[in-house]
């Protein structure tokens, strides 16, 4: 898992070693100071004649120690901070990335909620996680060794108590880290599900809003938080025992030493300095396990973090064109199904769509109808190749889709989707986001096909009117024409528009219709709709039933021999006359 995350310090690698560097160079330092000291009691205080030239000696050069250690220290965390944060950069961009190439297969598998918090708070772990392996493995693991021998050789005898504390330090922290484990993990899942709860309140406001679910929004958020709260707590309740437990062993090893070391000294076995810097050692060393088994637990607690980040860097992504030939444009606007079948769930015995097959020419009107849950966004969605079909093939231009640069496919088959979004910034601007060349004169034209012009010029502003987060401030039907416009601006060989004009006046949609007609006679044009009335004057009609293509034929013939469509024209017409 950590091997994956490795890329991620490029850029940082000499701050990663320059901390290490200079950490372990205060290690030295900071082991250097009991040394001096115990020479310091022993030689200048010990003796029948204490000497101050001793004293001061020996006291400058722990003072110097101590001085350049702090220098090493501040040093090591500057580097160690750049070398963090850089790294968190890093794999932020890493995990970004990865999540752009997405395709919706694979944005279907994770939650948005989910990304967001492996974006922030699982990088933000494994990034304390880093700073922390950079500063402390190996100057800790010098300090435990160099302190430990120079221990042994003050006093192999009194040196026995490390056989007993740092097994059981060691072991104490690992049980109790071992044991807090589960609860972290699930403490992350509530934070997933915490974050779902508030983006999707926030994203779906104006609908809590007019059903008046303020309240019992508040108490769900409540009761997540507390979910949240819950999972922290019995993971907290267990770590807090660190800290009483190892200051524990750490004084009874100081009483010990006391104990024992003064029986040395009073038999005159001992002197008082090496004592003295004996009990200096027994600190040094018991904090460095300290400090590496809160290293080994913060690695057992980032875990979860790491296979969450891993499962994304890890993540497959279904639709990849690396193979495509970079060359192929699209020729023409002919799309054509062949035995296609499709499934969400990647399983042939729950398919969607089942056995599709059907030949369009290029510049073709076809509309597509069918109840709700027939498939057609499902159809449709394969032209782009948004998603992979199960089995079968969809070409368009005579090539198979998969033989094109996604680049290439999806700049000539423009989609208008079911569930369309603008984006904050001017009505220019989103417009552009269809193409970055597009000219003045350009957007008129496409915005004159989808029936867009005129309103437009009713705002003060015209075509820089700053358009609200998502296009808060135009209307349903407003927001349907500016997304045709902005799909029309890529100038497609194949359009198609998902229920685009739904929210648009029959009067509005028919002359979107007789525009796109004129404007577009050479593209291919696809027009799913609810309204039997949107796709009469189309050249052909599909008809969808249960994830099959029951019937493809003029309007007039289907009126003739398809009963559902029939039944669906007569409604709604007898409605229209009523
Ligand atoms: N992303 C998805 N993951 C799994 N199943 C899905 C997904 N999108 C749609 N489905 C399922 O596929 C079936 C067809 O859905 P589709 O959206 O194609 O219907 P539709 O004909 O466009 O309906 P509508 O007229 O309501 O837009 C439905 O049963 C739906 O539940
Ligand atoms: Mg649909």
């Amino acid at each position: 898992m950590i091997k994956k995350l490795f890329p991620a310090v490029r850029g940082y690698e000499l701050h990663s070693l320059g901390a290490s560097f200079m950490i372990i160079l205060e290690g030295v330092l900071e082991i250097m100071i009991p040394f001096f000291m115990t020479k310091l009691i022993n030689d200048g205080i010990d003796v029948p004649n204490p000497s101050m030239r001793v004293i001061l000696t020996y006291g400058s050069l722990m003072l110097l120690m101590a001085v350049f250690a702090l220098i090493t220290g501040a040093l090591c965390a500057r580097f160690a901070a750049v070398a963090g944060t850089g790294f968190a950069a890093n794999l932020r961009n890493m995990l970004f990335r990865k999540v752009q190439d997405f395709s919706f297969a694979n944005v279907d598998k994770f939650s948005s909620a989910s990304i967001v918090t492996r974006l922030t708070t699982d990088v933000t772990n494994i990034q304390n996680l880093f700073t922390m392996l950079i500063r402390m493995t190996v100057r800790n693991f010098i300090i435990m060794i160099t302190a430990f021998c120079f221990a042994v050789a003050v006093n192999p005898k009194l040196s026995l108590v490390f056989a007993v504390t740092i097994p059981l330090l060691a072991g104490i922290m690992l049980f109790i880290m071992i044991m807090a484990h589960p609860f972290f993990e699930k403490m992350l899942t509530r934070l997933d599900l915490m974050n779902a709860k508030v983006q999707e309140n926030l994203i779906a406001m104006r609908v809590v809003k007019a059903f008046v679910k303020g309240e019992d929004e508040k108490v769900s958020f409540n009761d997540s938080a507390l979910a949240l709260k819950k999972a922290q707590l019995a993971a907290e309740r267990i770590v807090i025992w660190n800290n009483p437990v190892s200051q524990l062993i750490f004084y009874a090893a100081m009483i010990a030493v006391c104990y024992f070391g003064g029986r040395l000294i009073i038999d005159g076995n001992m002197k008082i300095g090496d004592l003295s810097g004996f009990l200096a050692y027994i600190g040094q060393i018991l904090s460095s396990v300290m400090m590496l088994s809160m290293l080994f637990v913060s690695f057992i607690i980032t875990r979860a973090s790491q296979k969450r980040i891993a499962e994304i860097l890890d993540e497959k992504i279904d639709i990849s064109d690396d193979d495509a030939d970079a060359s192929l444009e699209v020729p023409d606007g002919s799309v054509e199904f062949s035995d296609v079948n499709f499934s969400y769930a990647k399983n042939p015995e729950n398919l969607t769509l089942t056995g599709v097959n059907f030949s369009v020419r290029s510049g073709e009107t076809i509309g597509i109808i069918g109840g709700t849950g027939s498939a057609k966004t499902t159809l449709v969605q394969l032209i782009p190749r948004l998603y992979e079909v199960l089995s079968g093939s969809v070409s368009v231009g005579g090539h198979d889709v998969r033989e094109y640069k996604l680049h290439t496919l999806r700049d000539k088959v423009a989609m208008v989707l079911q569930t369309n979004l603008l984006f904050s910034g001017t009505i220019r601007e989103n417009l552009k986001w269809g193409n970055e060349d597009a000219t003045d004169a350009e957007i008129e034209a496409a915005c004159r096909a989808a029936c867009a012009h005129d309103f437009i010029m009713s705002f003060p502003h015209g075509y820089d009117t700053d358009l609200g987060q998502g296009g808060v401030n135009v209307s349903g039907g407003q927001k349907q024409r500016l997304c045709i416009a902005r799909a029309l601006l890529k100038n497609p060989k194949v359009v198609i528009l998902d229920d685009s004009t739904s929210a648009c006046d029959t009067a509005t949609d028919a002359s979107i219709r007789k525009a796109l007609k004129t404007e577009l006679a050479g593209t291919t044009t696809f027009i799913i709709a609810q309204r039997i009335a949107s796709v009469m004057d189309a050249d052909r009609v599909m008809v969808l039933d249960d994830g099959k293509l029951v019937a493809f034929d003029t309007p007039e013939r289907l009126l003739e021999t398809n009963d559902i469509y029939k039944e669906v024209y007569e409604s709604q017409m007898k409605g229209a006359e009523a």
